[in-house]
């Protein structure tokens, strides 16, 4: 007997990933080499930067971005609560302070009218999260981060291929920071990208990523660095899926399309809502399970799961509430990061997602 079981992810691998692999086994240089440069050179060419410094995992891409623009600790780090934690953790790791600032109730991204309030004489950096695949508001960031001389990250970890006026993410701040890790739109298992036009960072980024040494000249140290290093095995992998992304974000949006149809009539549910100017990749399709709705949201996540579908809540937290992050909680309320932790569901979203599948999980909630 077969049980039905939807996972809520799964990556899109073939044979030419494969293939890739093979030939860098079989090639004898397995670490950093010639197919790191390529993928770095591909990757900077699509987001249409000057720069692309790739290495083993999205909260590594973080650590360099954050230490290359000069954080020192004691700086202060605008951010949001409702992210995973490795964007928070990150701005510790170089010792600065993160303060949160509420998101906005649909586009779930930090929400630009509350920033400036958080501005103090301390603050450095803002650093955006493009949650779920969708862009923040670069426009408003920009200008109040130039007023106020902070330079902005972009945690596009989420949003590989969206845009904000047809500027691709990666490209929308001083400095972009990408994860390949397994349930990416774009993976090999795990991996990260750093995107900027500034040449100071991206030579900063070159160092930090490794040991603190100069490319050219090994074992010469200029300060504290890390191995961050992608390998060949993994970057044959992520060049052979940033070949397929165009094909694998259209599948993404049309099953987003094919639930949003359905779901926005349901009565309880609100379907996700893409702001004007900026395309939605769909890292995520989280659906808000309100009051009005007839199960309780964790209810309908365990329903789901009982008829084999597999649903997640990202994430069901505010990070301030972890002990380590309550430093960042700096303003006296968060209405709706806390509405939207008790309120969020993400649905199964990959590009190989059978019509019928998605025909089957539309309907399981339909019918409550
Ligand atoms: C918003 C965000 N930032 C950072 C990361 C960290 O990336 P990684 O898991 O590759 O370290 C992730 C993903 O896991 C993420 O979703």
């Amino acid at each position: 007997m077969s049980f039905k079981f939807i996972a809520l992810t799964r990556p899109l691998i073939g044979k030419k990933e494969i293939n890739a692999v093979t030939q860098v086994l079989n090639s004898g240089m397995l670490t950093q080499g010639q197919v790191v440069s390529i993928f770095e050179k591909e990757f900077s060419q699509y987001c249409k930067v000057k720069y692309a410094i790739a290495c083993n995992n999205g909260t590594s891409a973080l650590h360099i971005a954050l230490y290359s623009i000069g954080l020192k600790p004691g700086d202060e780090v605008i951010t949001t609560p409702f992210t995973f934690v490795a964007t928070a953790n990150s701005i510790l790791m170089v010792g600065a302070v993160p303060v949160f600032v509420d998101i906005e109730p649909f586009t779930f991204n930090i929400d630009t009218q509350k920033i400036e309030a958080a501005v103090t004489k301390k603050t450095k950096a803002i650093l955006v999260v493009n949650l779920y695949g969708q862009p923040a508001d670069y426009d408003r960031i920009l200008s109040i981060a130039k007023k106020h001389n902070l330079t902005v990250v972009e945690d596009a970890a989420q949003s590989v291929g969206a845009e904000y006026k047809g500027k691709k993410s990666g490209n929308l701040a001083d400095i972009g920071c990408f994860s390949f890790y397994g349930t990416k739109n774009i993976t090999c298992g795990e991996g990260g990208m750093i995107t900027t036009n500034n040449k100071h960072y991206y030579e900063k980024s070159l160092l930090f990523r490794n040991h603190g040494q100069d490319e050219k000249k090994k074992y010469f140290y200029s300060d504290i660095g890390y191995n961050y290093r992608l390998t060949d095995i993994l970057a044959s992998i992520a060049l052979i899926q940033l070949n397929k992304i165009k094909t694998m974000t259209k599948k993404r949006q049309m099953i987003a399309l094919k639930y949003d149809k359905i779901l926005r009539d349901v009565n309880g549910i609100t379907t996700p809502f893409t702001a004007p100017n900026r395309t939605h990749v769909y890292h995520q399709y989280t659906i808000k399970v309100t009051k009005d709705f007839k199960l309780k949201r964790y209810a309908l996540k365990d329903y789901l799961y009982k008829k084999g579908v597999q649903t997640n809540i990202y994430y069901p937290k505010p990070l301030y509430e972890f002990d380590h992050l309550q430093v960042g909680k700096k303003q006296k309320s968060y209405p709706i990061t806390e509405a939207v932790t008790k309120e969020c569901l993400s649905l199964p979203i990959y590009p190989a997602l059978k019509n019928s599948d998605i025909d089957y999980i539309i309907d399981l909630i339909k019918k409550i």
